[in-house]
This record gives C-alpha cells, structure tokens and sequence, in this order.
C-alpha cells in the first residue's frame, strides 16, 4: 500500500470557502502546517476567524482541548500568494466549480510545486479526466472530494481521472485514512459514486408525486419510517436546495449520454422556476414559513386485526412480519408450499411487492382471487413503525380495513398508496441497487467501496448492493423486471451483471432468499 504524505509536510489548500476551509482544519488537525490561499480580498481572514470561532465552540462544548484547538489554529496560516504554497507535499483546490477557471489555477499550482507534489481537486461534478487535460504532468492530479462539512462527514472519494498514475491515488487515499477519514477509490465518471448512485432515491419519489401514489409527506413518512433512511427524497432536496439538487441531476443526466436511469424531473424544474429552492428560501417541496402547518401523512385509521393466519410459503425478505405478528398476539400457521410466499387471513392474499402491482396480480389470478393486497420492503423489522399497501382494483371494500388491521396488530403505522409497482421503498431500492451494479459493471467502483460510499455520504441505512443481497439478487431482478414490465421504459432495465451474480461476493446458490 503506498505512503500517505509524510507527517508534519504542508498541504495547501486553495480556496478558502465552506469546503476549503473545512478541509484546511481536516489537514491541520493531522499534524499539517496549512497554507490558505484565495482569489478574493477577505476571503482567508473570514476563513481564519470562523476557524477560530469553531475551535472556540469546540472547546467550550467539550469537544476537543484547548491544546488541540490551540495548535490547528497555529498550523493554518493564509498565504498571499500561490507561490507559497512551494513546499507543500498535497495541494488541494476548492474553487469555484468552473472548468476553465479550474484549469487556469491549477495549470499556475503546477508551475509552483515540486514535480511530486500531489495535486488534488476538490470538485463535485466536473471530470477529473477533463480538469487534468491541461496540466503538463496530469499523473499526479487526483480528485480528493471532501463530504460538507468537511470536518464531520468521514467521507472521501478518491477519484482517478484517466491519466491519474496510480501511485498518486494511493497516496491520496492512505493521507485521506490517515486524516481519520474513510476514502473510497472511484474512476472520474458523472457524478462519481454517491452523487451518481444517489440519483434514483429522488428520482423514484418524485415520479410517485407525479403518478398520484401519495403525497410528499406520505412518500417521506414511508421512507424513514419502514425504509429506514434518516429523511425522505421531499425533505432532502429541500434541505439540499431544489436549484443545488436540480444542478446535479442535470450535471449527470447530461454527461451519461442521457443514461434515462438518471433523467431530472419536470417538478424540480418548476419549483426552481418559481424560486421554491427549500429551507432557504422558506418554501420548496413544503412550506417552512412562520404560519405553516406541517401535514401528517395518510394513516389508516384503527382496524381489528385477524386472531390468525396462514403463512404459505417462503415469505423470503418479509419472513420477520411473521415474529411481529406472534409478538402482536396473531396466530401463525405455517403452511409449506412453492412458489412466492404469501399470507392468506380471513380471504385476503397478502403478498410482499415483487413488482407487480394487487390489480395485476388478481387479474392473472395466480393467487385463485381478487382480495389480493401488497406490501413495502422494510429494512428493519424490528424497529420499522410504518409500512405502505396497496389492494387490488377488483378487491372487496372491506379489503383494506383487514390490511390495516393485520399490520396495526404487527405495531405499524399503515399508509394506503395508489397500487403502483414496487410502492416506495422496494422501488426505490431496486432502482438504487440497479444503478450501483451499472457502476461496478463498467468500473467505476467495487461494490464494497459503493456500500461503503453510500452510508457514509448520503447516510443510507445500507448499501444498496448489500440491501439487494438481503432482498435476495433474483428476487430483485424480479421486482426490477415485472417494474420495466409494467412502465415499459428503459430506465427499470435489470443490468446484465445483477442477472449473472450477487456483488457481495455471495453466489447466488448460497443465498436463502433467492428463489
Ligand atoms: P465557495 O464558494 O464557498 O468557495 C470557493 C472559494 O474559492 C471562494 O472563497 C472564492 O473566492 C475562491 N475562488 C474562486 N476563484 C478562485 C481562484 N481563481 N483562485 C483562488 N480562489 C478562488 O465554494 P465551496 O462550496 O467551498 O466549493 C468549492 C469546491 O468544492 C467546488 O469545486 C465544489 O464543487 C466543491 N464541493 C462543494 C461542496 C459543497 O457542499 N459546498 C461539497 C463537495 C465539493
């Protein structure tokens, strides 16, 4: 494994904003003298003072001693001009996100440091391949992207452009670790990991807005609540900004050749045509004014559940419903048979989404009846405490209150959604899944450094590989294949690596679920 830069050498940091100033702390609290150099009159004094000011806070909170708050105040110090940044051992840019200004600085880095020196750019969106194209010796440039804010996130994407020697990356990525952050390796491809694989968690539930399957709130609400993630796509992109998140969407739809995986949406261009960005400027997807009300998302009212059921089959991924139902007092009867598991209570055939909607499942009469009901993914049964259904057209009225009944028993918070294919969370993940494998099928990852990328940069509860592991691998080529089924659109194509094998390193013959 290579070296990571010696300790105690200078790093530079050019660009003294959010993201440069956090990674000048990120260096200095390694042990790094850092220089701080930027374009703009202020910038670094500003820089400089509100390092202070979080030392300060840090301190008086308990965080770190006044030792340590006192010596990465003295290592960072503002520098006037680039030509100091001579002796630095990594330079790292975080500047404007302009490629022609990019390479217009860090052709003059170049000039100033040591042939050795690394040299790292801190982009979100551009290539690193194109960024490199005007440097003599583009071997030792690499991108180095830091998480905002930089001193908390513990993310890094190491990133290789096409001609990055790969000595340099490693050497980036053993400082990176060193610096007590989790580097993961990438090649320079639209949006890199996170931003790239990120893209159908926002781009599924805005295309459930738009098909009437629920409501923001509801969408959300099923998302942290049986989903697991930390917010749902409404409430991220309003905290990210509508106009920041439309930009990346864009950025990556346009440089994968219009890959329709990753298309931005139409409601994201309208609400950034009408200045609706989210948090910061009080209204996006949801209103954040001094008099709004929040929404409380659709719940079914109380219901008696069953006393017992039938469980036929392999319930596979939803095999630990049945525990919470014993746990709610129901009782499970075990009844063997092959094909996909289901549950049968008082005429009603519930049945763990595959991907096909109740309405087609009781059309094709694959179950002997139209009291046919489907169920979300969960990500963790036992503390998920919502989980989303949906009944067939053709089901009794009563249908539905039974439903509820059986998951209120389980403790769920029950949400009706409009019967649409793989509801919010399995499609969700599916599509999340199908994007990871495209990534490692051309490249730009492991799978292992995909997982790792995406709990830590965007707080997934999992990674999407692993997740599709514990789905079961054919069972999410299912989900995905009845889904490009019913919308009949590339975009839910199932990628040829995910039918061949599982990307954790498990054969699919060892899997429990995968039938
Ligand atoms: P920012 O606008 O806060 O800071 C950029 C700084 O660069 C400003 O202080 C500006 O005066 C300075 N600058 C502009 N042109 C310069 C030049 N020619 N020479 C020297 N300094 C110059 O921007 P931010 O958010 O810190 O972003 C910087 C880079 O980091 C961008 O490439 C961005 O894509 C990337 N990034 C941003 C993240 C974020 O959440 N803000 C996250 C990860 C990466």
């Amino acid at each position: 494994m290579a070296a990571p830069i010696p300790p105690g050498s200078p790093v530079a940091v050019v660009g003294a904003g959010t993201m440069g100033a956090g990674i000048a702390q990120v260096a200095a609290a390694a042990g790094h003298p850092v220089f701080l150099f930027d374009s703009v009159d202020g910038a670094v004094d500003k820089a400089l003072d509100d390092l202070r000011l979080r030392m300060e806070s840090s301190v008086a909170r308990g965080r770190r001693s006044a030792d340590e708050a006192a010596s990465i105040l003295e290592l960072v110090v503002g520098c006037g001009w680039l030509a100091e940044c001579a002796t630095a051992a990594l330079v790292i840019e975080a500047i404007v996100e302009d490629l022609d200004v990019k390479r217009e600085v860090l052709a003059e880095i170049e000039e100033h440091t040591d042939p050795e020196t690394i040299i790292a750019t801190n982009t979100s969106s551009l290539s690193v391949t194109a960024i490199a194209s005007g440097l003599a010796k583009p071997q030792r440039f690499v991108g180095m992207h830091f998480f905002n804010p930089a001193p908390v996130m513990p993310l890094v994407e190491i990133v290789s452009g096409a001609a990055t020697s790969e000595v340099y990356a490693a050497s980036a990525y053993a400082t990176a670790a060193e610096w007590g952050k989790q580097p993961v390796r990438c090649a320079s491809t639209p949006g890199f990991i996170v931003n790239r694989v990120a893209r159908p968690f926002y781009g599924e539930g805005l295309r459930l807005l738009d098909e009437g399957a629920a409501d923001e709130v509801t969408i959300d609400a099923v998302m942290t609540g049986s989903g697991g993630f930390r917010m749902g796509p409404f409430a991220l992109m309003d905290l990210v900004g509508l106009d920041v998140n439309l930009a990346v969407s864009k950025s990556v739809f346009a440089q994968s050749f219009h890959d329709s995986r990753f298309a931005p949406h139409t409601r994201q261009q309208s609400l950034v045509d009408a200045g609706r960005l989210g948090r910061k400027t009080g209204r996006g997807f949801y209103d954040y004014g001094p008099s709004a009300q929040a929404d409380d998302a659709s719940t079914l009212p109380e219901h008696v559940g069953p006393a017992e059921v039938e469980a036929h089959g392999d319930l596979g991924w939803a095999a630990p419903l049945l525990d919470r139902l014993i746990d709610g007092g129901v009782r499970v009867d075990r009844v063997p048979a092959g094909g996909p598991g289901h549950i049968i209570f008082d005429g009603v055939h519930l049945v763990p989404t595959n991907g096909t909607t109740a309405t087609e499942l009781a059309a094709t009469h694959t179950l002997g009846t139209g009291e046919i009901a489907v169920f979300d993914l969960v990500h963790d049964w036992d503390t998920a405490n919502r989980i989303a259904v949906a009944v067939a057209d053709q089901a009794a009225p009563d249908t539905l209150g039974k439903v509820a009944g059986l998951f209120q028993a389980a403790g769920f918070a029950v949400s009706r959604l409009d019967d649409s294919p793989g509801l919010v969370v399995m499609r969700t993940v599916a599509q999340l899944a199908a994007v990871a494998t495209d990534a490692v099928a051309v490249g730009v990852a492991t799978a292992e450094d995909i997982d790792t990328a995406m709990r830590l940069g965007t707080n997934y509860p999992s990674g999407p590989l692993e997740w599709a592991d514990r789905i079961g691998v054919r069972q999410t080529v299912t989900v995905l294949d009845n889904m490009h089924g019913s919308f009949g659109e590339d975009r839910y194509r199932v990628p040829g690596l995910m039918r061949r094998r599982s990307l954790t390193g498990r054969h699919l013959s060892e899997g429990e679920n995968d039938g």
